[in-house]
């Protein structure tokens, strides 16, 4: 691992007359960033960058991307390799703590998440005076949101470490059960209680369905390394810009959580499968869909296609690929939106309008087929993501709190009404 090297090289830029000479940092794998920290107070300007296309708002080392490569590692190991060879909770430890877990501290972190298996019984409650239709990602984001009124030491949880690890193991602990309670409340089903016999992700499924299948389990604790975590993505960013104002982990959690909800973020997954379904019902006609997402006057967008930071493939939709096939012919599933799917893969693949916009089948794209031959329904897939997701955003938190970070806060250009008199009512138009 390499921290950012004292900058060597400078740019420099150049305003009216004057020049001023601009730190160049640079990362583990010679990327650049152009350090405009103090132009503000150097030179009076601040940087225009909308939705952060090219901003680098902190340095990390949790996750590496080239998304022009293809390239996605976590602590430097390939996301492929963590697919084949880790399992969920392995990954978690090494997101939380840089390094693969010995034998004996994976055993150790497993006991810790099992001894916090059970939620405060009182989320049930909560949950029930829900209603039952209630969308599967207000269920959570309220019970997460709960969490600190059971736990009021929590909001220590910036201050003091040992508050902290409990705090993580807390969560980490209770995810499962949480996404179960969700499921069951939607389902008008009883809850059904941790097994501590079982692994994290045998557990979810027996809180889930009441039994666990050995090749689902292998499927979705595959799928749950995939998505565990992706930098400074809208979500990622949300629980450090929460986290920067000292909040406690479940809430800058809570708030990424409501970030990720958006369809164009972590939602993508659940309207993936609403629109394959509609081709479907529609009559299976891909190309009109094709027709449609490259129509400016047309609102549609392929769901599944495009990502901000991969440019050539996704490498997490490679592996989701392969998988999708595996578990459908392990569970014996025929379903007919795959085929749909992979017609229009194929043929949006080979149209120019998305080669030369660089738009290729992101993790989404196949993760809701694989969902719901594992039996989730639609609404629930985000939920899954956050289940995924959940460790790099607590990875992201921790670091943050460990950087001494700054509190976030951009700036802005503003292009509003200068200043000018109140109008009374009756000159109003
Ligand atoms: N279908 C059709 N056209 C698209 C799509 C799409 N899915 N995605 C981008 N484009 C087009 C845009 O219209 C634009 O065209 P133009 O240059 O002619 O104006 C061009 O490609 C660039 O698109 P942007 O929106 O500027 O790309 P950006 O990087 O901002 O957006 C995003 C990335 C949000 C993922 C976008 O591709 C999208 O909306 N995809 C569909 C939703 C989705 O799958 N989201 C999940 C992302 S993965 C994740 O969050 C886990």
């Amino acid at each position: 691992m390499s921290d950012v090297a004292e900058p060597q090289e400078t740019v420099e830029l150049k305003i009216g007359e004057e020049s001023y000479s601009l730190p160049v940092i640079t990362g583990s794998y010679q990327e650049k960033g152009i350090d405009i920290s103090k132009l503000l107070k150097t030179t009076g300007h601040v940087t225009f960058d909308e939705g952060f296309k090219n901003t680098g708002s902190t340095t990390s080392s949790i996750t590496f991307i080239d998304g022009i490569k293809g390239i996605l590692e976590h602590r430097g190991y390939p996301i492929e390799q963590l697919a084949d060879h880790s399992s969920f909770t392995e990954v978690m430890f090494l997101l939380l703590n840089t390094e693969l877990p010995s034998a004996t501290e994976l055993s150790h972190f497993e006991q810790k998440l099992k001894d916090n298996a059970t939620p405060p019984v009182g989320l049930r409650a909560i949950l029930d005076s829900l209603p039952r239709e209630a969308h599967p990602m207000s269920m959570i984001g309220t019970i997460i949101s709960a969490l600190p009124g059971f736990y009021p030491e929590s909001v220590d949880s910036w201050k003091n470490e040992d508050i902290r690890w409990n705090t993580i193991y807390r969560l980490l602990g209770h995810m499962p059960a949480m996404v179960a309670y969700v499921y069951r409340r939607r389902q008008g089903l009883a809850y059904i209680d941790p097994d501590p016999s079982l692994g994290y992700v045998e557990n979810f499924l027996h809180m889930m369905y009441g039994e666990v299948n050995a090749e689902v389990a292998e499927a979705l604790d595959t799928l749950l390394v995939l998505h565990a975590d992706h930098e400074q993505n809208c979500s990622a960013a949300t629980v450090r810009m929460a986290g920067s104002s000292h909040v406690n982990l479940f809430a800058a959690i809570a708030a990424g959580n409501s970030a990720l909800w958006g369809p164009l973020h972590g939602g993508a997954n659940q309207k993936v499968i609403e629109m394959l379904e509609a081709i479907r019902e529609d009559g299976g006609d891909t190309q009109k869909y094709i027709d449609k997402a490259k129509d400016k006057e047309d609102p549609f967008r392929l769901m599944g296609f495009g990502h901000r930071v991969y440019k050539n493939f996704d490498p997490r939709a490679k592996v989701i690929k392969m998988y999708t096939d595996k578990v459908l012919d392990a569970l014996n599933i025929d379903d007919p939106v795959l085929d749909i799917a992979k017609g229009l893969e194929k043929e949006a693949i080979a149209d120019p309008y998305f080669s030369s916009r660089k738009l290729f089948p992101n993790v989404d794209f196949y993760s809701g087929i694989i969902y719901r031959a594992l039996g989730i329904p639609v609404p629930m897939f985000t939920v899954m993501f956050a289940l995924g997701r959940l460790p790099g955003w607590i990875a992201q938190w921790k670091e943050l709190r460990e950087s001494g970070q700054a509190i976030g806060r951009p700036r802005q250009i503003y292009t509003g009404y200068t200043k000018r008199d109140y109008t009374p009512m009756e000159d109003r138009s």
